[in-house]
């Protein structure tokens, strides 16, 4: 083994060369992350065809790749928490002993990378060098996988400067699980098709992830590490590691507030963190600082304070356009990876939704020609993009900031199409955790499953909690009890329906004037009235600057509270909790009996005061 002289640490050279011998790659490749290693990647994927350039007039340095048809999401009846206990993991996990899941890793992993090179990713989750920030090594025989790694984290031998002889680091084991034996001929996109396996020992804080090539499957910086194995550093170190975006909101009088939102997969979190005010709110500005993932500790002054530990974005494009996301539309006009979306004949990009009328030909995402009339989806619904969060035009000045920026808000949000009002703030921190953790949401292709099911996803984190809900649920009122003046805490929902099937709510940039009063209430600028739920704004409470005809009643239709569907709500509260029952923090069931009882002394249907 020919390793670089730069790095010095015995653990990381023991622990590759082990991998080594398990996996037996025909070669390694230790990544430095610079520029010309990249492009070098890109050229060996065009050559085999797993890239295609596309059009550098239209896209520079840019590049198409089309996964397998069966690789296509994350898989989380495939993804496991192997704790030593069981009761560690929780109802809402996966969990195998891990000594039996070692077993069976050992025998998968055992020639796995035949064929193929291995590649060393040196990587840091945060700027590099930053107390909050954490780093990870990862292990992987796939090209596509470093090359996004290089986009989504700070990658490069700088990495093993700040690891030293002895620092620590999390290790992760990723193969695509498609060894060539005797010279077999390789494919655009490598898997496994009978066995996946995402697997993490949140004990050992070690990650080991087989037989997909996708997203958050392979990325392992991502949901692996900086959500399911960080959420345990975080319970034991005393900080949150979440699934939310962070945005600036700058006031015409220069007032900047902070917010953090969780929305479940696919729920619009790239959307609300690129958000560009309507054009009647002079001197309102929404700046970045991330779109899927928060580490939020607190600062010796009592405040939160939170970083983007990710430098990029792998954003869904289906939807994506310059009607619904302009910010993000010119923060991938080049350098950067599409996956999964088609191809125009002169070889751009489309997919569902980018623009009203599409293109008469493309290549659909199976490689396939397409036609409008075919039938079928141009871009798979969960096509993504991969690209540098600085080149987004919306980018926070202090998005890399090693202190973080501090927290006013929590907004949680799910796609309800009825039942949730548009917007209200909850009573208190106590109630706010409540309402976070019984959120509910209509389940999207970013997971392979059923689309479209309620199901409860408690804080966004259904699948991303490395440990029992429950436990996850005390840490966060933990939390709120240790600090002074914890952030308020709101629930969103755009996804309201009328009986047609219409969306009651624009969305997009006109939920500025949510996020307005949002960051109005955290001042104490703004009125609110006492909805059995929690506090609401009135239609006079809300700005509606250049919006004339949004009648009170069709604002009053998306705040109503219908008693006989919270009844059916609160029930399935019910269910979360049977099956957290031996964990469950003790004030949610005296909260639950708090909102039944609000409910049941208002009408059947509340509503504003007309
Ligand atoms: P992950 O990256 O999977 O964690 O998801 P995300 O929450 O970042 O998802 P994203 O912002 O990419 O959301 C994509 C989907 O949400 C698309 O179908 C959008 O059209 C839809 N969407 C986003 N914002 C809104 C909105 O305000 N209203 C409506 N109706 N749809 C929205
Ligand atoms: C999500 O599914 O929440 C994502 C995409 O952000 S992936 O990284 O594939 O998990
Ligand atoms: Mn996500």
């Amino acid at each position: 083994m020919n390793i670089p002289s730069y790095i010095k640490h015995e653990g990381v050279k023991e622990w590759i060369k082990k991998i080594a011998e398990l996996t037996t790659p025909d070669s390694i490749h230790w990544c430095d992350g610079s520029q010309q290693e990249y492009d070098n990647l890109c050229e060996l994927m065009v050559s085999t065809g797993t890239f295609k350039r596309l059009n550098p007039e239209k896209r520079p340095n840019s590049f198409l790749a089309l996964s397998d048809p069966s690789d296509v999401a994350r898989v989380e009846d495939r993804t496991f928490i192997c704790s030593k206990r069981k009761s560690d993991a929780g109802p809402t996990n996966n969990w195998m002993n891990p000594v039996e899941m070692k077993n069976i890793l050992k025998e998968l992993f055992t020639g796995s990378m035949k064929g193929r090179t291995m590649y060393v990713i040196p990587f840091s989750m945060g700027p590099l060098g930053s107390t909050i920030s954490h780093i990870g090594i990862e292990v992987t025989d796939s090209p596509y996988v470093v090359t996004n790694m290089r986009i989504m984290t700070r990658m490069g031998k700088e990495v093993y400067n700040v690891l030293g002889t002895n620092g620590a680091f999390v290790p992760a084991v990723h193969s695509v699980g498609a060894p060539l034996n005797n010279g077999e001929k390789d494919v655009p996109w490598p898997c496994n098709k009978d066995h996946k396996y995402i697997v993490h020992f949140p004990e050992s804080r070690e990650i080991w992830s087989y037989g997909s090539g996708y997203g958050g499957n392979a990325l392992l910086g991502k949901k692996c590490f900086a959500l399911r194995i960080a959420s345990v550093m975080a319970r034991d170190e005393g900080w949150l590691a979440e699934h939310m975006l962070i945005l600036g909101v700058e006031s015409p009088k220069g007032q900047k507030t902070y917010v953090a939102a969780a929305f479940p997969s696919a729920c619009g979190k790239t959307n609300f963190a690129m958000l560009i005010p309507p054009k009647a709110f002079n001197g309102w500005k929404v700046t970045t600082v991330g779109d899927d993932i928060a580490w939020i500790k607190p600062g010796n002054d009592g405040k939160l304070y939170a970083i983007n530990p990710e430098a990029g974005y792998f954003g869904v494009a289906p939807g994506t356009s310059m009607n619904s996301n302009p910010n993000a539309m010119q923060t991938i006009s080049k350098n950067t990876i599409f996956t999964n979306v088609a191809m125009t004949e002169d070889g751009d990009v489309w997919w569902e939704g980018m623009t009203k009328t599409p293109p008469k030909k493309l290549i659909d995402w199976q490689g396939k020609e397409w036609t409008p009339d075919c039938g079928r989806k141009a871009a798979h619904p969960n096509a993504r993009f991969t690209v540098p969060a600085n080149q987004c035009p919306s980018i926070d000045k202090d998005w890399e900031s090693p202190e973080g920026v501090p927290i006013s808000a929590f907004v949680f949000g799910g796609r309800r199409s009825t039942t949730v009002p548009l917007i209200m703030q909850a009573f208190n921190w106590n109630f706010g955790v409540y309402m976070a953790a019984t959120m509910g949401s209509e389940t999207t292709a970013a997971a392979v499953g059923a689309v479209g099911e309620v199901r409860r996803d408690p804080m966004a984190m259904l699948p991303f909690c490395g440990y029992h809900m429950a436990d996850y649920f005390n840490h966060w009122l933990q939390f709120g009890r240790e600090i002074h003046n914890p952030p308020r805490i709101f629930s969103v929902n755009w996804f309201r329906k009328d009986a047609e099937g219409n969306f009651l709510w624009p969305g997009f940039g006109e939920n500025m004037r949510a996020l307005k009063w949002i960051v109005e209430r955290v001042h104490g600028e703004a009125f609110a009235i006492e909805s059995p739920l929690g506090w609401m704004p009135r239609y006079e409470d809300m700005d509606w600057a250049g919006w004339h005809d949004i009648s009170q009643e069709q604002f009053y239709n998306l705040m109503s509270i219908d008693r006989e569907q919270w009844k059916k709500e609160i029930l399935s509260h019910e269910e979360l909790f049977i099956k957290l029952y031996d964990k469950l923090p003790k004030e949610f069931v005296l909260m639950r009996e708090m909102l039944l009882s609000g409910l049941w002394r208002s009408p059947e249907k509340w509503e504003l005061e007309v």
